[in-house]
């Protein structure tokens, strides 16, 4: 993704009783996408399959929620995680993601699918956004990824520490 990619701050919104959904290779290039991710995010089919799925980031969305993501799916593990998306146009939106492995008859990880739903706004504005906001500042305060990425899993890592839950518990306390 672009350093200079455009951001409107307008949030967009999609139905409680609909989910956005995409599957992809194991590189996390889209494979599929149903037409609430298309409607939502303004793309069509042609431009998303075969994208890498990075084509939605946002650049508020801590480097490190992506690591969890990556680490617990290549594990053969699901996980929750929030996640804001970038529009065509530069608008955003809130998910709640459920990120899976997709196996075939061998047991072989053959992909990876995510279905998304409307996240709770309480959970959202009260703990993710304002979290997220402090892990992408102390991403930023570093002048190379890779510590700026050191530096927020410690954080991460401190709050669950803190709390005394792994992550997949913490997300699903909230
Ligand atoms: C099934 C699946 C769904 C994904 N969904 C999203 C998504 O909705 N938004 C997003 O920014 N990244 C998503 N990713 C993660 C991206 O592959 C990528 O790791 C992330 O956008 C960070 O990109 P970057 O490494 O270029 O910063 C998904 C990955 C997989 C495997």
């Amino acid at each position: 993704m672009a350093k200079d990619v455009i951001v409107t701050g307008v949030e967009q919104f999609f139905g409680d009783d609909e989910i956005i959904v995409s599957k992809t290779d194991l590189k996390g290039r889209i494979t599929y996408c149903n037409d609430v991710f298309l409607r939502i995010a303004g793309y069509t089919e042609k431009e998303c399959l075969g994208e890498p799925h990075n084509i939605i980031r946002h650049p508020d969305m801590p480097r490190c929620v992506f690591d969890l993501l990556w680490g617990h799916i290549q594990d053969r593990r699901e996980i929750f995680a929030y996640v804001v998306n970038r529009c065509k146009n530069g608008d955003h939106y809130w998910v709640l993601a459920h990120v899976t492995p997709s196996v075939d008859n061998n047991g072989d990880v053959v992909g990876y699918h995510s279905n998304r739903r409307v996240p709770d706004r309480n959970i959202l504005e009260g703990v993710v956004a304002p979290l997220y906001a402090d892990l992408v500042a102390e991403e930023r305060r570093h002048a190379n990824r890779k510590d700026g990425l050191h530096s927020s899993r410690e954080m991460v890592a401190g709050i669950l520490q803190e709390r005394g839950v792994p992550y997949d518990e913490f997300i699903a306390g909230l």
